[in-house]
């Protein structure tokens, strides 16, 4: 493996950059030499984020559901020199049930919304990195590219009442070998990480207690996982070339029951 560094003089997209998985991917990103585009909402921290990130990195407001607020973030990407990573965290969660407490059946817009976020905002960010990276010259392995996306061990164990989540993130894990097969060609590798449960502003709308419940829920180590042990994986995704095609679980071997 080239043990040069990547990343330097490069430039990545960091799709629900502004928090979490995606902040702590940008941070490694910038501290190996990348130039990083944070793809957010309007209505996160990411402006001040950007910010307090310094020069090399930029915020474009974005929903990653939108075409065109998608196509400005690629293009303000390639403006900035060669588009080299994606790192996809953009996300939601929502609960709803087959048949809510009241007997109403769940609610088709609440699944609807999950699932275009966390699937069709996946589509949406991985087509156009691709077409942006498919134009660069590829490097001494004839790579053009690599791209992470990020699932969740609900893809494979879904509690009661993450129907729309956990059906949207096996979406994600179903994309990852087909789209590695589609990109091949161009040299552009496409791997899922699937998290179990990391301390990140998601769960941090929990109580405490709930959040040490889950933790010591995890086999080992007996703690929620930290953004930026996230962070080391996608980079080191980015880096390997060997990795393609593949979803890797990062969850301290848990395996989640059904609520
Ligand atoms: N934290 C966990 O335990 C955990 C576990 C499994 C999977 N995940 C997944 O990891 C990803 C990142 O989660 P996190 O824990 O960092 O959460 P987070 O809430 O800290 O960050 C998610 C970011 O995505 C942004 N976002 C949401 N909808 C968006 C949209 N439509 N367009 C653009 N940006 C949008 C949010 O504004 C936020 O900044 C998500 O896809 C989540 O499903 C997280």
């Amino acid at each position: 493996m080239n043990e040069q560094n990547k990343f330097a003089g490069t430039v990545a997209v960091v799709t629900g950059g502004a928090s979490g998985l995606g902040l702590a991917s940008a941070k490694r990103l910038l501290a190996k030499g990348a130039q990083v585009v944070i793809a957010d909402l309007a209505s996160s921290r990411g402006a001040a984020v950007a910010d307090e990130l310094g020069a090399q990195a930029s915020f474009v407001p974005a929903d990653v559901t939108s075409a065109d607020d998608m196509n400005a973030v690629f293009e303000a990407a390639t403006k900035r020199g060669t588009l080299r990573s994606l790192v996809h965290c953009a996300g939601r969660g929502g609960a709803v049930r087959l048949i809510e407490k009241d007997g109403s059946p769940g609610s088709l817009e609440a699944y609807e919304n999950v699932v275009r976020v966390n699937l069709f905002g996946t589509f949406n960010a991985l087509r156009l990195a691709a077409a942006a990276m498919a134009r660069n010259e590829p490097d001494a392995g004839g790579e053009r590219g690599a791209c992470v996306l990020t699932a969740s061990v609900a893809a494979y164990e879904g509690q009661i009442g993450q129907v729309p989540y956990a059906s949207s993130k096996a979406g994600v894990v179903g994309m990852t070998l087909v789209a590695a097969r589609d990109l091949a060609s161009k040299g552009i590798r496409v791997c899922t990480i699937a998290p179990g449960l990391f301390d990140t502003p998601l769960l941090a709308r929990l109580p405490e207690e709930i959040r040490d419940s889950l933790g010591r829920m995890v086999p080992f180590p007996p703690r929620l996982g930290e953004a930026d042990e996230f962070a080391a994986l996608a980079l080191h995704i980015l880096e390997n070339p060997m990795l393609n095609g593949e979803t890797i679980r990062l969850d301290g071997a848990i395996r989640m029951q059904p609520r």
